[in-house]
């Protein structure tokens, strides 16, 4: 039994009413938990995450601590409750890749070699899923080591692109992702540097090259969010 619709796109329109170049409503609001260094909620369309980072702090087990740079922890977590048909609690192959895969986003544009022998936890919870949750828990995490006060070298914005009904589109929903042909998960850095890239489904070289291309669009849409969200948090808020 299968809820597919016939077509997923109509005369240009999704089935949500965006272009095939729309990103999905975003909402953000940094500073979200009192007892974390820094925080970010965030939103895209069905999505609903939040990122926790603290640290630089003293690394448990001691062993695991590096002489010449901070180490970087990610946790992705997604609530039993955040998607249709209930999620066991606790890690699984699927949020242990996405973990993996999100620390290595976010590592490259963290200054490490400033906290030796420290650790940054980063830990997301996806509390609303609907297709793109990494990119959401990339985006938020990425706003909220800004927030921690961590030196990083620009912020981390991510987005999935991938091809539904023969066309190259921005930011799946579940059903795009399910029934679609492709789904390509990327992260960048404001200069474009791509930090993550997946791919599940087959583009051919002109589609992967379009995706990318539009999947820069995204990022940078992506991007103005976060520094807005950032801005509102610390404007009018002096250093003395
Ligand atoms: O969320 P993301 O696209 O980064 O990862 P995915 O593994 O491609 O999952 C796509 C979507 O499938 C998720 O966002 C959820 O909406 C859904 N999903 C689910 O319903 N139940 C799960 N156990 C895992 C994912």
């Amino acid at each position: 039994m299968s809820d597919k619709p016939n077509k997923l796109i109509e005369k240009g329109k999704r089935l949500d009413g965006r272009k095939v170049d729309e990103l999905r409503p975003i909402k953000m609001e940094v500073g979200v938990l009192k007892r974390a260094d820094g925080s970010c909620y965030m939103e895209l369309g069905g999505n609903k995450a939040i990122a926790a980072v603290y640290g630089p702090r003293a690394v448990h087990p001691r062993h695991l601590q590096e002489a010449t740079q901070v180490i970087i922890r990610y946790r992705y977590d997604m609530a039993s409750f955040s998607v249709k048909e209930r999620k066991r609690p606790g890690p699984d192959r699927r949020s242990i890749e996405i973990s993996k895969v999100s620390r290595e986003a976010l590592a490259p544009v963290i200054l490490k070699e400033y906290f030796p022998r420290s650790v940054i936890d980063i830990f997301v919870e996806i509390l609303q899923a609907d297709a793109g949750t990494r990119t959401v828990g990339i985006n938020a995490s990425s706003v909220a080591l800004a927030d921690a006060g961590i030196p990083m070298r620009g912020i981390v914005s991510s987005c999935a692109v991938g091809k539904v009904d023969g066309e190259i589109v921005l930011d799946l929903t579940g059903q795009e992702d399910n029934y679609g042909e492709a789904d390509m998960p990327i992260a960048m850095t404001q200069d474009g540097k791509i930090t993550l890239l997946q791919m599940d489904g087959h583009l051919t070289k002109e589609e992967f090259a379009q995706a990318i291309e539009l999947a820069k669009k995204g990022c940078k849409q992506i991007y103005e969010v976060q520094r807005s969200a950032l801005i509102s948090k610390y404007e009018g808020v002096s250093n003395v």
